[in-house]
Parts: structure tokens; sequence; C-alpha cells
């Protein structure tokens, strides 16, 4: 798994024994630990691992973008124009069972409580319904249409 932005460490490490099987059963289990350095990203912010009984299963956290021109960036660079977005992958596996909602949500709570950002942003392909699923239930709406360089994305914002 690509890790380019990797400088933190998501646990989701769940306490019960045996396999999540059922939603309920996940839902039931709250990640135990939010933990990880942030040394050595330029930006302060990076991917959490997102792990399953030990076992990685992929990944969630931040990218910066530069709102001018919707190309990634750094902080320094896009100074006010930068824009965080909260981005997820799993292994195909693990789809459907709610842990994508699951981690984003930590992560989202971890940047409004401990980085202080107001304004999240995920920027998802018009036809990823999964994604978009998961953007809504966090409480994403949409906002508008961009062209990246992997061509239309929709903008879901989050506010605070
Ligand atoms: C996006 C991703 C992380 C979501 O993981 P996941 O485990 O499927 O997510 P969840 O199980 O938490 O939720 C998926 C939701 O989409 C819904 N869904 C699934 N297929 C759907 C479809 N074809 N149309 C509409 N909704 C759909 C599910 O029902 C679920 O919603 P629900 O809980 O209300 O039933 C995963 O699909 C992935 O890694 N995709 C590839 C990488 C990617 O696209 N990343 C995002 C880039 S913007």
């Amino acid at each position: 798994m690509t890790r380019r932005h990797s400088s933190s460490l998501l646990e989701t490490k769940k306490s019960c024994a045996g396999s999540a099987t059922s939603r309920e059963e996940v839902r039931r289990r709250r990640p135990s630990s939010l933990a990880g350095s942030t040394a050595g990203n330029e930006n302060g912010v990076g991917q959490f691992i997102v792990e399953l009984e030990r076992n990685l299963i992929g990944r969630v956290g931040l990218i910066v973008w530069d709102r001018r021109t919707w190309e990634t960036s750094a902080y320094d660079l896009a100074a006010e124009h930068a824009q965080e977005e909260l981005g997820s992958a799993l292994v195909r596996s693990a789809w459907g069972n709610g842990y994508a909602m699951e981690a984003a949500q930590a992560v989202k709570s971890w940047c409004h409580r401990d980085r202080g950002i107001e304004r999240l942003v995920s920027l998802i392909a018009p036809d990823n319904l999964r994604s978009q699923r998961v953007a809504e239930k966090l409480g994403a709406r949409l906002e508008e249409r961009i062209q990246t360089t992997v061509g239309p994305t929709d903008v879901w914002a989050y506010h605070r």
C-alpha cells in the first residue's frame, strides 16, 4: 500500500476476540486508540493506518490542496488557499462493514478537536457512490464540481 503521506498511526484495535462480521458488532467496537507522530511531514498532517485486529486494512487521513488550482500542495505554498481533504481507502475485502465510516469519523473528530481545522472536504469522483455515502453519513454536503488532473470531481464539504 502506498503511504505517500503516512506519518501518523491510527490503530483501530478491537478488544473482543473473534472477527467482526456484522455492522452492529463493528459499531459496538470503538477504535481503542488514535495515536502517532506527525514528524517528517511538511504539512504536519498525513495518513493514519487502519488496523483490524492487527491486520492492516487501509488508510484514512488528510491531504492538503490548493483551492486555486485544485492540485495537491503544502500549507506554506497554498497559504490561505489551503484546503484539507479527508480521504480513505480500504482493501477490497474490508469494504461494506462500516470500517471506512468509523475510521473517517475518528480522523474527522481529531481534525476538529486536535488540529483546529474548521472546514474539511472530500474530493470524490461523481460515480464513486460508496465514498459519497460515507461522506453523506459524516454530514458532508455536495458543494461544487471541479476539474482535477483525474477529471471531474465533486467537492463534498464538512462543517464542524
Ligand atoms: C470508499 C471506501 C473507503 C468505503 O469503504 P466501505 O467499507 O465500503 O464503506 P462503508 O461500509 O463504511 O459504507 C459504504 C456505504 O456505501 C453504500 N453503498 C455501497 N455501494 C453503493 C452503491 N452502489 N450505491 C450507493 N451506495 C452504496 C453502503 O450501503 C454503505 O452505506 P450504508 O452504511 O448507509 O449502508 C472503499 O469503498 C474504498 O476503499 N474504495 C476505494 C478507494 C476510494 O474510492 N476512496 C475514496 C476516494 S474519494
